[in-house]
């Protein structure tokens, strides 16, 4: 019986067969143990002679049992190691490549421009109190120029901001003089939308407070704006032009040499030497916030300008309305591009 058993132990090549097998010669009423069940029926002088050979068989067969089942155990881990493990040297899977919106790559360029002359980058809120997107940009309620920027008023009597020139108020309010500040986001119109209009589009402020500032710093800094963007051949020109909170106050333009050929005058912003009048209402609100009044008499000068417009151009971009809403086969071109 035990060559039998161990025939069998070491035939069995699954655990569920191994089992199988104990149950036949060791289980409640397997061969073995039947076998010891008989051992009541002999007389006493040879049962215990017979006792111990039964128990020999038994040990032998379940030694071989342990020793199979552990080699079945070891067996089966190889299996799943084997086929668990990661071939490190197979190609990966393609994923899917984001990219940066060309708005954001045209403000990373033009930050990227003013960091490495020294400005300091700021940010604001697009919600916005009245002061600080008009009365204190030297914008009364009944100037006319509020009827130039139509604004979404919030019921709480906010508004959306209609530029980041409340930058310039809030900087100052937090920052001493001299200053170099640019600040990006996001600004809102209340506005029929065109190929060339959006009620939603980006800005990025310039201003730069010290002593002696003059136009021909206003003028050499727009230049060199002009230069990072488009290379040392590239052009700036000023035309006098209207902002409540500059003065004097012009529209700037870049000759740009496209490479698509239609090189032309790209009307890019409006900039001016800061207004007297938001000096002195900015000191007003550091007054009452308990802080010094430091800006009175005091030069700067402040710059606006639209990263659309140099985005339409720099990538063929026919209609603004296309940065924004999300067509594939648009925002697709940019894919991997950072
Ligand atoms: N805030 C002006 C606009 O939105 C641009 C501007 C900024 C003009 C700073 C002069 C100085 O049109």
């Amino acid at each position: 019986m035990q060559e039998q058993a161990i025939s069998e132990i070491q035939a069995a090549e699954t655990l569920e067969a191994l089992q199988l097998v104990k149950t036949r010669y060791v289980g409640k009423s397997g061969l073995v143990t039947k076998e010891l069940g008989t051992l009541g029926k002999l007389p006493p002088e040879e049962r215990k002679a017979r006792g111990a050979e039964i128990n020999v068989v038994r040990a032998a067969i379940q030694a071989a049992l342990d020793e199979k089942e552990a080699a079945l155990k070891r067996a089966a881990l190889d299996a799943r190691l084997q086929s668990e493990a990661v071939d490190v040297t197979l190609p990966g899977l393609p994923l899917p490549a984001g990219g940066l919106h060309p708005i954001s790559r045209v403000y990373d360029d033009l930050i990227g421009i003013f960091t490495r002359m020294g400005y300091e980058v700021a940010e604001g809120p697009e919600v916005e109190e009245e002061h600080y997107n008009f009365e204190a940009l030297n914008i009364p309620w009944y100037h006319p120029a509020r009827e130039l920027q139509d604004t979404f008023w919030l019921e709480d009597g906010r508004l959306l901001r209609t530029h980041t020139s409340n930058m310039q108020i809030r900087y100052m309010l937090e920052h001493e003089p001299p200053l170099k500040m640019v600040s990006r986001g996001k600004v809102y119109r209340f506005e029929a939308t065109d190929a060339t209009h959006e009620a939603m589009f980006h800005q990025l402020e310039g201003l730069v407070v010290g002593e002696g500032i003059s136009m021909a710093d206003l003028k050499g800094t727009i230049a060199e704006m002009a230069r990072g963007l488009y290379g040392a051949s590239a052009k700036v020109r000023f035309q006098p032009s209207y902002y409540p909170f500059v003065e004097p106050g012009a529209d700037f333009a870049v000759y740009w040499d496209n490479p698509r050929g239609e090189s032309k005058w790209l009307e890019l912003g409006g900039c001016g030497m800061v207004h007297p009048n938001v000096f002195k209402a900015v000191d007003d609100l550091r007054e009452a916030a308990g802080k010094e009044r430091v800006y009175e008499g005091k030069t700067g000068f402040a710059f606006g300008l639209g990263p659309e417009r140099i985005a339409m151009l720099k990538y063929g971009i026919p209609d603004i309305r296309y940065f924004y809403a999300n067509d594939p086969r648009v925002i697709g071109q940019f894919r991997g591009e950072l």
